[in-house]
């Protein structure tokens, strides 16, 4: 009784200061920390227990793509809640076969077969255990300054060091090679004239490192919180080409990219590229359920390994199952959330909006020594922050104050703290949803904040 007193007087609370406290006290923070308590989400806009507005321009942690307080899919996850069908992976509920049918059908050509699971670094473990067990290989050629989560084998594949370095060693097998980050070149080559060194590269990591041994190449299309790194247009086709010449399998990882945000639903559709797996998270279900997905193609599906007596979508018992696979409540969120996506043509704002915002941005670096190249696709914007445009040498500090600042003035946006060779990224990656007035209230925010930071 004692102990329920207890529950039930922490429950009662509702002072900000005391939640602060607590969470302080009894969590952890590996996400940009915020203090403030955030009592109402609407659209793009986040308030505080103060009354305090922030226009929230990195959508969560780049995820909320339909923007807070859906009704849709608000209605959709207490329907499902009340039928409580199916709470258990063990037999087929309606919400997850709906959901892995929807998938099959607005997925790029053949990626057919679905994993349902509930994160972006759960479905890149998930891709990487595939592709090995699919292929007998072990190796994976991978980015440095890619992002794939932080289990052990999603963050072996990242090739972000500052994240990784306290966790060595992290698993083998994992082979890096540079991004194409053409406004820092590793290879010191200005594009065209490059020919793509950066691709072609990944031939060589193959082939030197034995196509015998190299299960697949892991890539975001855009890489997304390392710095959005844009690759140039031959950049994927090349590297399709690559891994059907050696046998080696193309992992997508969509988690951030997915779901619209770089104005396609899929950001591998940009150059018509199919992956054999793709991983997606995020804005499949806009977080307001967790939720997560593998899709791989029906060839891979059945090299995986099955009981010859069941259907190959039924992998064999254990080794790839997850409790919390297919969960319902995540189901329909995602298939509300996805149909809103498509309903609004969000991948079409998201294009519009982005266009919008990119030039404004432009138009602000331009003024400013310390604000170098703006570059995105649809709603994934990121800045460099340079102690002056010509040296590029990334300014570090410069960037965090900015970010803090703006937050203080009411724009939550990001700084890349995964570094790709140490460079200061600021993210702007708002939901699709938002509008020419929230871009243009975002942009007066952020020259005010540069105002104080001149
Ligand atoms: C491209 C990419 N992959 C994977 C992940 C990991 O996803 P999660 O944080 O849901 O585990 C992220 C997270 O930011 C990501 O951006």
């Amino acid at each position: 009784m004692v102990l329920l007193e207890k529950i039930d007087k922490i429950l009662a609370t509702d002072d900000p200061s005391q939640l602060l406290e607590w969470d302080k006290s009894f969590g952890f923070h590996p996400h940009e920390n915020i203090p403030a308590v955030i009592t109402k989400a609407e659209g793009v806009t986040l308030t505080d227990a103060q009354g305090s507005k922030y226009l929230d321009f990195l959508a969560g942690t780049t995820c909320v793509n339909i923007g807070y307080g859906n009704r849709d899919v608000i209605n959709a996850i207490k329907k499902q809640l009340d039928a409580s069908a199916g709470l258990t992976g063990l037999a087929v509920n309606p919400s997850s076969a709906k959901l892995m049918r929807v998938l099959a059908e607005i997925a790029p050509k053949g990626l057919t077969r679905c994993f349902m699971i509930s994160g972006g670094s759960e479905a890149n473990e998930m891709a990487l255990k595939i592709v090995r067990r699919a292929t007998r290989k072990f190796k994976i050629i991978a980015r440095w300054g890619g992002y794939h989560g932080n289990t052990a084998a999603a963050l072996s594949a990242s090739g972000v060091l500052n994240y990784k370095m306290d966790f060595d060693p992290v698993l083998p097998g994992f082979i890096h090679v540079p991004p194409p980050y053409c406004y820092r070149c590793d290879f010191g080559l200005e594009y065209p004239e490059c020919d793509v060194m950066c691709a072609r590269i990944i031939d060589y990591a193959i082939h030197y490192e034995d196509p015998k041994q190299v299960a697949a190449v892991i890539a975001e299309p855009i890489i997304g919180w390392g710095g959005v790194i844009i690759p140039p247009k031959e950049y994927f086709p090349m590297i399709r080409e690559i891994c059907n010449k050696y046998d080696v399998l193309l992992i997508m990882d969509e988690v951030l990219t997915g779901f619209g945000r770089t104005g396609k639903l899929f950001a591998c559709q940009h150059w018509d590229v199919v992956p054999d797996i793709m991983t997606l998270a995020k804005g499949i279900s806009s977080l307001y359920v967790p939720c997560s997905a593998v899709l791989v193609q029906e060839k891979i599906a059945e090299s995986l390994g099955v009981a010859p007596e069941l259907s190959p979508k039924y992998v064999e018992r254990g080794i790839m199952g997850i409790t919390s696979m297919n969960h319902p409540l995540a189901c329909a969120a995602a298939l509300a959330n996805i149909r809103v996506i498509v309903e609004k043509d969000l991948s079409k704002n998201a294009e519009k909006m982005g266009e919008y915002l990119l030039s404004g941005l432009k138009e602000i670096s331009e003024e400013h020594p310390f604000l170098g190249e703006v570059r995105g696709k649809g709603l994934l914007i990121g800045l460099e922050v340079v102690k002056d445009k010509d040296s590029k040498e990334p300014d570090m500090e410069k960037g965090r104050e900015l970010q803090v600042k703006s937050i203080f003035n009411g724009l939550i946006i990001g700084h890349s703290a995964m570094r790709t060779r140490n460079s200061s990224i600021l993210l702007f990656t708002p939901p699709l949803i938002v509008t020419r007035e929230e871009v243009d209230k975002a942009l007066e925010i952020f020259q005010k904040t540069i105002s104080q930071c001149s």
